[in-house]
């Protein structure tokens, strides 16, 4: 298995699974089923406990399993129910696997499961017990193996598990756990709880608390934990120094401290024997000064991964290393290597990071290094060619050579290439075209350089490929139909001078990317891709492309789709008031990511070497959006086109809609007040239409609502005098000659006039309520196949959602 700092949370998964299988499938098998009868109150709290939980699969978080519990029956024997196991000889419940299996609800001091005093295994991980960790825990004194992995708990880790001394591996990865406050002033040597629950329990293996919310130090002295293997407290907020006591325990094998706030010095202290440890993550904290040498006293490393070591200005002496003979993978990025003596390691690398590192040539001495399968150096100011050496490193994989000044032309990529990044660099000529003959390729992005020539037609062979991004470059030409591989996921072939759609697209039914703006397609809108059930996000912006963009066939469902970008062409026609019926993404809640980009491991750091940062310009509204707030980022932007007749009713069942743009139209009718609906909208423009009558007070409601233009249409009467509104520019409602009442200047008309006219918009709002109400229900058709469609994907969802946002957007945005 190799590792990376970013992978660390799915090897937690990986290995608590492995764990699962070699305890509960092989230890606690049950030998002889007929003779088993669990005894009548453990299976009553079974039943109980079974009770205590509603099952339901509506958090797309959650890992997918059985709906084990629903299958529990009363008067069967419990032995054999479906995440239970007894113990062959004493029959009592020793075992519970309930991974993944939809239980809501807290676990209450009271529960039942703490009736189930033989436990030895429990396995919650991945349900919805949104609470704390009760202190009855403490009642289960046989367990040995706690996996709370991606329970949505929170609060103190109770201390009462102190007392659990048969436990050997606590597992609580991923929920909102937190301790107290690190010592106040006066008892600066006392032990918090939390440092007393942990030191207590000697007979721990592994300890998994990566990615909550402790803080505060760990204890200086640690020793008693004499048979740690695995130590990871990743991801948290823990500060102060490493305790040197942590290295000197003999069965250490992995400390993965990344992610935290540690700092210098760091001390190995004096290790005897051997040290065992061959895993040591501890990058991403506030180390500064030179990386101690003491690092080289573990003499057995295989994984370092040092990153954003704040080195200064100062060199990095690479005899560290020296020793480390058995070193395969080492993460230096975001250390400055500028003054460092030449770069050489005497291992054979397997992986090797230097991101950021500001480095200015190659790193010669891996033209030797035979055995490398993955090198990042993204994000450095390397200028010329890529030496030919590295193509013809025999197993190289990952290569990601992102943010340099590489330039010239690209000749060769070896056979064995699965991923290539050479995004903002220099590059010109044609494309390779021997990309079409890598029998591997699953990502390549080449976007932001100097390519030109057509994009290469490869054979119908050319399959692999699942992230094709070429953006602003001046490539010209059609997109080849064959060069489409039928498992692409995302294509970005945005900003060049391309002509056409290729069809083949329909074929792509993984295709959840698809941006081809600025380019000069000229055709019809692709309603075809209405098939592709992941789309979620498109954008046609500036191109050529004409005609309606309904079909005949009703309403227009992307069930996916959160980004709509259609500005700037030429499209026609009316849309028909169902139009948005099936856009389910957009009506729910439900935060879909890239999660069926799991199966691909990215050559690169964890940190964000790139410009993570998508900007999406709505006319005057720049926002901003990192990591995360991409994933839930829904906007539709048919700006710039020639749509006309009314705004489709169905507009306001798009709940989650962030921003909407429909200005420079020719949209005519009322401006729907189903629009109050769009409760989260934070930009609203209508400008530049023929929408008359009034602008619906009910808009006052949307909160969040900070940008609105309805200038440029035949709007009329008082502008509504809700505080959303009245701060917004005057020049919001400028060219409409009926609009009048501030922020505009113009004074409205008698008092009388006024009510009747309101007395009417009344009228015409409950008409419409009831309209919007019809396409509420046409929609909650589909939200059941949303549901569905949150498959196997979402396994490892929870534990590599922030990295993986951060690589794949970095992706999307080249
Ligand atoms: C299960 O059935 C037994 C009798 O068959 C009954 O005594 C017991 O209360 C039942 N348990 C539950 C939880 O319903
Ligand atoms: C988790 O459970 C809590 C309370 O039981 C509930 O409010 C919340 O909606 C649940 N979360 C999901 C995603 O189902
Ligand atoms: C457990 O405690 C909760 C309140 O904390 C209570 O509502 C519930 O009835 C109790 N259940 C049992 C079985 O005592
Ligand atoms: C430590 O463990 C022992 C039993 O092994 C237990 O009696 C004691 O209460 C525990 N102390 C703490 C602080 O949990
Ligand atoms: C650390 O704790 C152990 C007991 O857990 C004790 O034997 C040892 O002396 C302590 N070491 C130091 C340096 O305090
Ligand atoms: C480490 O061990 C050496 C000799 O074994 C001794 O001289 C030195 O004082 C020790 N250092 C510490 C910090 O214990
Ligand atoms: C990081 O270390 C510096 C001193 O080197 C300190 O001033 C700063 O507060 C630390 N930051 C954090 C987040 O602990
Ligand atoms: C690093 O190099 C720069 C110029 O290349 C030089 O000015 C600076 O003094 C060097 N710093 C050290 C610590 O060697
Ligand atoms: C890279 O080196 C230059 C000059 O040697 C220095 O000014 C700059 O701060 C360095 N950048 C980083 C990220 O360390
Ligand atoms: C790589 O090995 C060859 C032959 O052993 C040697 O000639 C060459 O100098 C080495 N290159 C580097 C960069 O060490
Ligand atoms: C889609 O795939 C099928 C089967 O491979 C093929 O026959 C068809 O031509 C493809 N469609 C397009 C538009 O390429
Ligand atoms: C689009 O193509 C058609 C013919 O296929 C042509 O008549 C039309 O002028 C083209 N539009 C643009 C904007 O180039």
């Amino acid at each position: 298995m190799k590792h990376s700092c970013s992978e660390r949370r799915m090897v937690t998964i990986i290995w608590s699974l492995c764990l699962i299988f070699c305890l509960s499938r092989s230890v606690l098998v049950i030998s002889s089923p007929a003779q088993h009868l669990c005894f009548p109150d453990q299976r009553d709290a079974l039943l109980e406990f079974k009770n205590e939980f509603y099952v339901q699969e509506s958090d797309p978080n959650m890992m997918p399993g059985d709906k084990k519990t629903e299958m529990w029956r009363n008067n069967t024997d419990c032995c054999y129910w479906d995440g239970v196991g007894c113990d062959s000889v004493t029959l009592n419940v020793v075992e519970l696997d309930l991974i993944g299996c939809y239980l809501n609800g807290p676990l209450r001091s009271n529960s039942s499961l703490f009736r189930l005093q033989h436990l030895q295994t429990l396995y919650l991980a991945h349900n919805n017990l949104s609470g704390t960790l009760p202190d009855s825990i403490g009642n289960l004194k046989y367990l040995r193996v706690l996996h709370l992995v991606s329970c949505n708990l929170f609060g103190k880790i109770p201390s009462s598990l102190g007392s659990l001394s048969y436990l050997t591996d606590l597992i609580l990865s991923d929920n909102d756990f937190t301790n107290e406050r690190p010592n106040s002033m006066g008892n600066l040597n006392r032990l918090t709880d939390f440092q007393l629950v942990l030191l207590n329990l000697s007979s721990l293996t592994s300890i998994y608390l990566g990615s909550n919310k402790f803080q505060g130090m760990l204890p200086s002295n640690m020793s008693s934990l004499s048979n740690l293997v695995h130590f990871d407290i990743s991801g948290n907020s823990f500060s102060g120094t490493i305790p040197s006591s942590l290295f000197m325990i003999p069965s250490l094998f992995g400390l993965y401290l990344q992610r935290n706030d540690f700092s210098g010095p760091l001390e190995i202290g004096n290790i005897s024997s051997l040290s065992n440890l061959q895993q040591l993550y501890i990058g991403d904290n506030n180390f500064s000064g030179p990386i101690p040498v003491s690092i080289s006293k573990l003499v057995n490393l295989q994984y370092l991964d040092l990153s954003l070591w704040n080195t200064g200005m100062g060199m990095v002496d690479f005899s560290i290393f020296l020793h480390l003979k058995s070193l395969s993978y080492l993460d230096l990025s975001g250390i400055n290597l500028k003054n460092s003596s030449t770069l050489s390691l005497p291992s054979a690398m397997k992986e090797f990071i230097l991101s950021s590192c500001n480095i200015s040539e190659f790193p010669m001495f891996l033209e030797n290094q035979t055995t490398l399968l993955s090198l990042d150096i993204s994000a450095n100011q390397i200028e010329g060619q890529v030496p030919e050496w590295l193509w013809r490193l025999p197993g190289l994989r990952f290569v990601n050579i992102a943010q340099n000044s590489f330039s010239g032309e690209l000749t060769m990529l070896p056979n064995s290439i699965y991923y290539f990044i050479a995004s903002d660099n220099q590059f010109s000529g044609e494309m390779p075209r021997l990309i079409c003959e890598l029998d591997h390729l699953q990502i390549l992005v080449l976007s932001n350089n100097n390519f030109s020539g057509s994009i290469p037609r490869c054979s119908k062979n050319f399959n692999t490929i699942a992230i094709l991004h070429l953006r602003n470059n001046s490539l010209s030409g059609v997109i080849p139909e064959e060069t489409i591989s039928a498992n692409l996921r995302s294509l970005d072939v945005g900003l060049n001078q391309l002509s056409g759609l290729p069809k083949s697209l329909i074929n792509c039914t993984s295709l959840e990317f698809l941006n081809v703006e600025d380019n000069r397609i000229n055709d019809t809108f692709p309603s075809w891709l209405r098939s592709l059930p992941d789309l979620q996000i498109l954008v046609l912006r500036s191109n050529e492309f004409y005609g309606p963009i309904s079909s005949s066939g009703g309403s227009m469902s992307f069930p996916k789709l959160r980004i709509f970008d259609i500005s700037e062409n030429r499209f026609t026609g009316v849309l028909p008031s169902d139009y948005f019926a099936g856009w389910s993404a957009m009506s729910s809640v439900v935060v879909e990511i890239f999660d069926s980009m799991f199966g691909f491991r990215v050559a690169g750091s964890t940190r964000d070497p790139y410009h993570n940062v998508v900007v999406l310009t709505n006319k005057g509204l720049d926002m901003e959006l990192v990591g995360s707030g991409f994933t839930i980022y829904k906007t539709i932007d048919v700006s710039g086109n020639r749509l006309e007749g009314d705004i489709p009713e169905s507009i306001g069942i798009l709940k989650e809609l962030i921003v909407l743009n429909m200005s420079n139209n020719a949209f005519t009718g009322h401006i729907p007040p189903s629009l109050s609906n769009l409760s989260n909208l934070q930009s609203l423009d209508l400008s530049k239409n023929r929408l008359s009558g009034s602008i619906p007070p009910e808009l006052g409601k949307l909160t969040f609502l900070a940008r609105m233009n309805f200038s440029y249409n035949r709007l009329e009467g008082p502008i509504p005098q809700a505080t959303q509104i009245q701060t917004q520019n005057s020049s919001s409602f400028a060219e409409n000659p009926g609009l009048c009442g501030a922020p505009l200047q113009k004074r409205c008309g008698g008092e009388e006039e006024e009510a009747t006219k309101q007395e009417q918009d009344e009228d015409e709002e409950k008409e419409e309520e009831d309209k919007v109400f019809s396409w509420i229900a046409a929609a909650i058709g589909y939200v059941p196949g949303l549901f569905c469609g949150l498959a196997i994907g979402h396994i490892l969802t929870s534990y590599k959602r922030d990295w993986f946002m951060r690589i794949f957007s970095a992706f999307l945005l080249r």
